[in-house]
């Protein structure tokens, strides 16, 4: 069986997610494997048509197609993101079409479903046989017991990949529209002393991100700045060396930390402007968001709005809305969308004023929405990782957390352990257990009493 694997570290072979690529080699050596180092090579990929046609000659040789990528940003890293876009630029779909896939991660789990979901729908929009993901934890590889997961995960892909079994398609293809925004009469949107920036990666095409964003240009009044993320100076995607996890210093002397932090960071409200490409916003806007990690695990733009104004179908994209949602979560953000799925030009009109008029409003009253699920459980993991392993190379955020009161371990929680302490051998008493169990509910709302006296 040829196996391609699609290696989509920037770190090429010096890559953990190759370490179990490695170890698979080994133990099912009948197989022939080909590697390949999409996201280290990407610059070479675009410029040079050979080597991109190599790629693809692999590819169309392959039995099996092994997707196998770091986790970045909730997705994959921005130069493996460009070789997708490349593959539908350069129409090279074909050569995909009807081949077997899988998807292999190492990450530390925070969001690794949405990328796997991801590279699923692309694949199914590539005509592939999708038959399954692996999300590994980075450290999984030296478990025994997660060594025998990985095979046996491995055994049963080969096997149906060797009995041709059919798959069924989970991504129905995306619905595009012909839509043409022709943005109407202007209204005013009094900014007050809020910054306003407006960040997009337009590039002509389609033409309606560009007249959403120049609409909002001109209706906000005050302090707003339009900026292009392909006029920036940007030299590259996040490497991964995790060089800024000493003091946030990155090792890229381009302009990039300069504008986050002087830019960005003072803005009130951000607008991020973007078409879907594929599955996702461009590779340009996925690099915005990689090169951010020089921040580490800290939220670098806590207290913002953000508005989405994405040109493109949205709304059949579930996983690129959660990711999207998710990073603004996680950063202390609140996040309003908005597309230009609503096909009329006056309603868009309404819609994004309504939608600058609510930014400006959040932003006065300083609302942050309480965190779901997304911030909630993603705080646990970074915070449990920054206390213990990571924590050597991710210095600064151990500061950080330190300062801002982030480790709050329950076990830190004297209170509730004391509580604990005292009532826990108290309910092995019969009647005191009947009187704490039988009236749970109206224990469960004591304690908001005195909040509602008082209110
Ligand atoms: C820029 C950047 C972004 C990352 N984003 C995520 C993420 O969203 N979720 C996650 O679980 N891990 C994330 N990680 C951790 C990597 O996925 C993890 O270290 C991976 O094992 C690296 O694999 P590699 O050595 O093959 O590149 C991120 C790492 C970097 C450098």
């Amino acid at each position: 069986m040829k196996i391609v694997v699609l290696n989509g570290s920037p770190k090429g072979d010096v890559s953990v997610t190759m370490q179990y690529v490695a170890y698979l080699r080994k133990k099912f050596p009948e197989n022939e494997y080909e590697i390949l180092n999409i996201a280290h090579e990407i610059r070479t990929i675009e410029k040079d048509s050979k080597a991109w046609e190599n790629i693809i000659a692999s590819v169309r040789s392959a039995d099996l197609v092994i997707w196998a990528f770091p986790l970045y940003y909730l997705l994959v890293c921005s130069q493996y993101k460009r070789f997708i876009e490349l593959i539908t630029e350069r129409k090279a779909q074909d050569a995909f079409f009807g081949k077997y896939a899988v998807s292999l991660s190492t990450s530390i789990h925070f969001f690794d479903q949405t990328a796997h979901a991801y590279i699923h729908a692309v694949s199914d929009d590539l005509g592939m046989k999708y038959l399954g993901m692996f999300s590994a934890d980075m450290k999984d590889l030296l478990s025994e017991k997660e060594q025998k997961r990985l095979e046996i995960f491995f055994a049963l892909t080969f096997s149906a990949v060797r009995e041709k079994i059919p798959v069924q398609p989970e991504y129905m293809p995306l619905v595009p529209s012909a839509f043409v925004y022709i943005p109407g009469g202007e209204k005013t949107i009094r900014a007050g002393t809020k910054k306003v920036v407006i960040l997009t990666d337009d590039d002509g095409s389609p033409a309606n991100l560009a007249a959403m964003t120049a609409r909002l240009l001109k209706n906000f009044s005050g302090s707003v700045e339009l900026i292009n993320l392909h006029d920036m100076n940007i030299k590259g995607g996040c490497l991964g060396c995790c060089q800024c996890g000493y003091d946030n210093t990155c090792v890229y002397t381009d302009g990039y930390v300069d504008f986050f932090n002087n830019k960005l960071v003072p803005a009130d409200i951000i607008i991020m402007a973007g078409s879907v490409r594929d599955r996702y916003l461009s590779s340009k806007w996925k690099q915005f968001f990689d090169r951010s990690f020089f921040k580490g695990h800290t939220p670098g733009l806590a207290g913002k709005q953000i508005g989405f104004v994405i040109a493109g179908p949205l709304s059949q994209i579930p996983c690129l809305k959660e990711a999207l949602t998710a990073w603004a979560e996680n950063g202390g953000c609140n996040a309003l969308f908005l597309t230009d799925e609503a096909r009329d030009s006056e309603k868009l009109d309404a819609l994004l004023d309504a939608m600058a008029d609510r930014l400006v409003q959040g932003s006065e009253l300083a609302y942050i929405p309480p965190q779901t699920f997304y911030a909630v459980g993603g705080h646990k993991i970074f915070r449990d990782r920054i206390y213990a392993g990571m924590r050597v190379v991710f210095q600064a955020d151990y500061r950080y957390y330190g300062e801002h009161g982030m480790f709050d371990f329950p076990k830190g929680d004297i209170k509730t352990r004391l509580m604990n302490a005292l009532l826990i051998p108290l309910t092995r008493i019969p009647g005191f257990r009947k009187k704490v169990f039988g009236d749970m509910k109206h224990h469960m709302i004591e304690p908001f009493a005195p909040v509602l006296e008082n209110a």
